[in-house]
């Protein structure tokens, strides 16, 4: 078994490192404490290629492996989890999706522009009463021939301001359950979709996140993915990979609380010396070392099998499990290590555990992961 990353690994790494640092993190509590995250950033993600890492260079994409983007991910995550959440989406739910999933001529219209980041797409699966329970989709996609008509709303949409292309699953054959569900391809500005309240969230708050509506939208037929009725699986199928994508996420807010408690751990003073002489605080430290390496090899097997075409589906949800787990508890012990100074916006740690919370949620709550992974291993 060979644990060593290949020159390819170190190189995207340190580039994702070095643009955390430089470019991401002088703004980065501006961004939060507003709401915002300017275009030019998204821009220059899409200019070093973080925005379409897997996509095949005939696309315009980067033609990396997952390894690659589990690598950047935990990078950008460890300054920036709203900069990542913008990633993950366009890399793992929408760019994945339609090159697996989509046809030449939807590649060539969609995937080219949002490898590049030149578009930004977003995910639409969830709806004020189908969240976990992602079956139970209201959205309608009527068959009208050559067009589907589509009526409902989506919640909790990840870019939807920021966004021009959205995959949106809608039932069409509702007494077929999961079969009867179809992604679309919709677009900004197509008449009867507006864009719904944007959400005032406890963190990533640099990332947008609306509700959509849809009135009598007219989609057509040549915008469907895959066969009528493969919308379910092709939702499920998407989330397997986004969830290495927010483990990733999760893996960088738990070790770059690790990162900013050790450097603080050095420098702060406390009965007579640096508070990293005292074992109370490398005991902390430790715990958060290990559990911080434990998620990364998770990631990383994830991401392994992803590349080397496995069933990943229960390595990814064990992956998103345990990440967020840690980033929850690595979090929550950095601002414990910074005490007061924790508190407060300048340390960047009480960002990171709000941050943080997130990962235990979107892309299927930590319950929903333990589901997953309880019916893969009953299999
Ligand atoms: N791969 C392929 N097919 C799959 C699959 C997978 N991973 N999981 C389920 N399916 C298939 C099943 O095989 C089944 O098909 P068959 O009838 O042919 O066997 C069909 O889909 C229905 O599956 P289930 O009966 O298992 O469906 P369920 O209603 O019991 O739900 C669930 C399964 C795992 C709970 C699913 O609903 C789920 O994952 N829920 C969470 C949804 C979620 O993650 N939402 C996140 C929103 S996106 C987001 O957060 C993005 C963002 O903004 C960052």
């Amino acid at each position: 078994m060979d644990f060593q990353l290949t020159e390819e690994h170190l190189s995207v790494r340190q580039a994702a490192r070095d643009f955390a640092q430089q470019e991401l993190k002088p703004g980065v509590i501006e961004r939060d404490e507003h709401q915002k995250f300017p275009p030019e950033l998204i821009k220059r993600m899409g200019e070093m290629g973080f925005l379409g890492m897997m996509v095949n260079p005939k696309y315009n994409g980067g033609g990396m492996d997952t390894i690659s983007y589990v690598l950047a991910m935990e990078e950008i995550s460890k300054i920036d989890a709203s900069a990542s959440v913008i990633m993950s989406v366009n890399n793992s739910l929408v760019c994945w999706g339609l090159e697996k999933y989509g046809t030449e001529e939807q590649k060539q219209k969609y995937l080219t522009r949002l490898a590049t980041g030149e578009i930004i797409g977003a995910f639409c699966l969830s709806e004020p009463e189908a969240g976990s329970d992602a079956t139970s989709q209201k959205t309608t996609a009527e068959d009208k021939g050559d067009y589907y008509l589509v009526n409902g709303t989506k919640n909790w949409i990840t870019n939807a301001k920021t966004a021009s292309v959205f995959l949106i699953m809608a039932q069409t054959h509702r007494e077929k359950g999961p079969h009867g569900i179809n992604t679309l391809i919709l677009e900004k500005g197509m008449p009867g979709f507006e864009l719904g309240p944007k959400e005032n969230k406890l963190g990533i708050r640099g990332s947008d996140t609306h509700s959509l509506l849809f009135t009598d939208v007219k989609v057509p037929k040549a915008n469907r993915i895959g066969e009528d009725g493969f919308g379910f699986k092709f939702a499920m199928k998407t989330l397997a990979g986004g969830r290495i994508g927010i483990a990733a996420q999760a893996l960088g807010i738990a070790s770059g609380s690790l990162e900013f408690a050790l450097q603080y751990s050095k420098e702060r003073k406390a009965f007579g010396t640096e508070i990293i002489n005292h074992q109370i605080i490398q005991f902390k430290l430790a715990d958060m070392a290990t559990e911080v390496e434990a998620a990364r090899q998770l990631c990383l097997q994830a991401a392994w099998e992803k590349d080397m075409d496995m069933n990943y589906t229960k390595s990814s949800s064990m992956a998103k499990l345990f990440a967020a787990e840690t980033a929850m508890r690595a979090s929550v012990q950095a601002v414990q290590i910074h005490g007061g100074y924790g508190y407060v916006k300048e340390y960047h740690v009480e960002r990171l555990m709000r941050d943080a919370k997130i990962t235990e949620i979107y892309e299927g709550t930590s319950e929903i992961q333990k589901m997953v992974i309880g019916r893969e291993i009953l299999k």
